[in-house]
């Protein structure tokens, strides 16, 4: 486990960032550092992505991650532009190669007892589990935790506040992502202030979860 994979656990939620106008990435940040979580996955889902990882990286006490890492020129590219860790929705040897050459942890996305075991043998350690609602939730991540005992997963795709708990549950996770802290329509309505109490909130519940959990 990386520094920056403990980092990850130790913030419980990441925001999952779809953005569209760079000028935003800086005031999401501080939003997000404001509100107790500083960390992001600026997802390589809009023109300016590569842009916005670059801004938000040059705020202070930012960790901020790449999403929708889908090839090997992403992983480079996210990477130069200073992407801390990056994600993808799927395995590709390619981009963890990069990824690894460079020392930085990439979380491919896994759903199935075949991929989680080739992400093993890459040497991987740390899965995103995706999409985790409609691929069985807690229940499945149990069931593959069962048997990949040294393997952490970050699930995401369809987590709220509602269930997070229930993800909680399996040890073999200790930090979802997820899109409903900072919304891309609150983003591109420049609605910061909502987005700080949305990450107040996340830290709050991960907090009592944790809590309820020990
Ligand atoms: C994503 O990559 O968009 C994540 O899976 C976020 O999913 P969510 O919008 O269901 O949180």
């Amino acid at each position: 486990m990386t520094e920056i994979q403990k980092s990850l656990k130790d913030f419980g939620v990441v925001p999952v960032i779809v953005i569209e106008d760079p000028k935003d990435a800086k005031p999401l940040c501080q939003a997000l550092i404001d509100g107790g979580l500083p960390v992001a996955e600026i997802t390589l889902r809009t023109d300016c992505a590569l842009e916005a990882i670059t801004k938000a990286s040059e705020v202070d006490g930012m960790l901020v991650g790449a999403g929708t890492v889908l090839n090997a020129t992403h992983a480079k590219q996210t990477i130069e532009a200073g992407a801390q860790f990056l994600v993808s929705p799927g395995l590709d040897k390619d981009s963890v190669c990069v990824a690894q050459k460079s020392a930085i942890p990439l979380i491919p996305g896994t759903t199935t007892a075949t991929e989680i075991q080739m992400a093993w043998n890459y040497g991987l350690r740390m899965v995103k589990f995706f999409p985790a609602e409609l691929s069985g939730g807690a229940k499945a991540v149990k069931g593959l935790s069962a048997v990949f005992r040294d393997m952490q997963f970050f699930p995401t795709g369809g987590i709220s506040e509602a269930n997070l708990a229930d993800y909680y549950s399996c040890p073999a996770v200790q930090v979802c992502g997820g899109s409903w802290i900072a919304p891309e329509k609150l983003i591109a309505a420049g609605d910061f202030g909502k987005i700080e109490k949305r990450a107040k909130d996340a830290v709050t519940l991960v907090q009592k979860t944790r809590e309820a959990l020990s």
